[in-house]
């Protein structure tokens, strides 16, 4: 780790530092003393209190609307869907008619609110706070209504989707010939197929199977207790074009007949014959040091492991 020469590399290590924390992003809107909307994209959203209902937001004092809202009696925080990036970029600009290109109503204080949000906030001003070279914006809630749609993520001064394990799911599972498996973990030990003496894979569930819950089902059907916590590897066989879905989860119970628990740090990789299988559980054993999974998407040539940044879990 080096040190900052300068101030001005100092702030701009200390940005890069406070944008390793991964938000969702947010549409602050209000109106100023004429009646014209106004709104900035602002990731700096917290929920503070349930009782009162208090959140906060952030704004930078050098924001044009920063006077407006600084005297605004009421405004609203628009939690963005991974499809509205577009509404993020719009709101993040300077521009003066940024309303002119958005979808937006009215709630009962004739604040701005921003469709096809996650979530909006509808806030009075309780306080206002200064801080530094911002102003923090604590409002109390008056109304709120949610929607159920995937959230758009922050990170690193990037956009991610939350949602990207469904997607890959869901784009595997649309595709003709899929197998199902899970890498299943008991304590520090692994549940592998031994189909025969020298070739071990991972628990797959038969030939029809199409869900997760269908894989779950499948192994309680041998006796186990499974929980499947996240999407580990959706791939294509290059051979014949099926596609493969491997979860990741932990298991408990007696290995059933031609399964066996192999312990992590001694697992029989060698005796694994399928290649992209393989390579897999190599991948899991490093993260597991590391406690940090990926999802690996490609084939079973190539791929890329994406960081999981928000599980969904599958606890069946
Ligand atoms: C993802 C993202 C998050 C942001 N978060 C904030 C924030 O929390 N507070 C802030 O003042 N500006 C934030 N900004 C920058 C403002 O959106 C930007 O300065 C905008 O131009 C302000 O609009 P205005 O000048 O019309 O007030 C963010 C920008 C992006 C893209």
């Amino acid at each position: 780790m080096s040190t900052p020469p300068n101030a001005a590399d100092t702030k701009r290590a200390l940005r890069n530092a406070f944008g390793t924390f991964a938000t969702g992003v947010t549409v602050v809107t209000t109106r100023q003393a004429d009646g014209t909307p106004r709104g900035f994209t602002a990731n700096s959203f917290t929920s503070v209190s349930l009782d009162p209902p208090l959140l906060l937001v952030c704004i930078a004092k050098a924001a044009h609307s920063c006077k407006a809202f600084s005297q605004a009696g009421h405004f609203a925080v628009n939690i963005l869907a991974d499809d509205q990036k577009d509404v993020s970029g719009l709101f993040a600009s300077q521009s003066t008619e940024k309303f002119d290109h958005a979808k937006w109503d009215v709630n009962a204080q004739d604040v701005p609110l921003i469709e096809g949000c996650l979530a909006n906030f509808s806030c009075a001003r309780h306080e206002l706070v200064d801080a530094g070279d911002h102003l923090i914006l604590i409002g109390r809630v008056l109304d709120f209504q949610t929607a159920d749609k995937a959230p758009l993520g922050y990170y690193k001064g990037a956009y991610f989707d939350i949602g990207l394990e469904d997607d890959l799911a869901k784009a595997a599972a649309s595709a003709a010939g899929i197998s199902l498996g899970a890498v299943l973990t008991c304590e520090t030990r692994v549940l592998l197929h031994q189909r025969n003496i020298g070739d071990i894979c991972i628990p797959v569930a038969p030939a029809r199977t199409n869900s997760v819950e269908g894989l779950a089902d499948h192994l309680k059907g041998l006796g186990l207790k499974p929980a499947l916590d996240h999407l580990y590897a959706v791939y294509q066989n290059t051979g014949n074009g099926s596609q493969r879905i491997i979860y990741h989860g932990t298991v408990t119970g007696d290995a059933p007949a031609g399964m066996r628990y192999f312990e992590l740090n001694d697992l029989p990789l060698d005796q694994v014959m399928d290649e992209a299988e393989r390579s897999m559980l190599r991948r899991y054993v490093q993260e597991n040091q590391y406690g940090a999974f990926g999802i690996y998407h490609g084939t079973d040539v190539a791929g890329v492991v994406h960081a999981v940044t928000g599980r969904r879990n599958y606890q069946i």
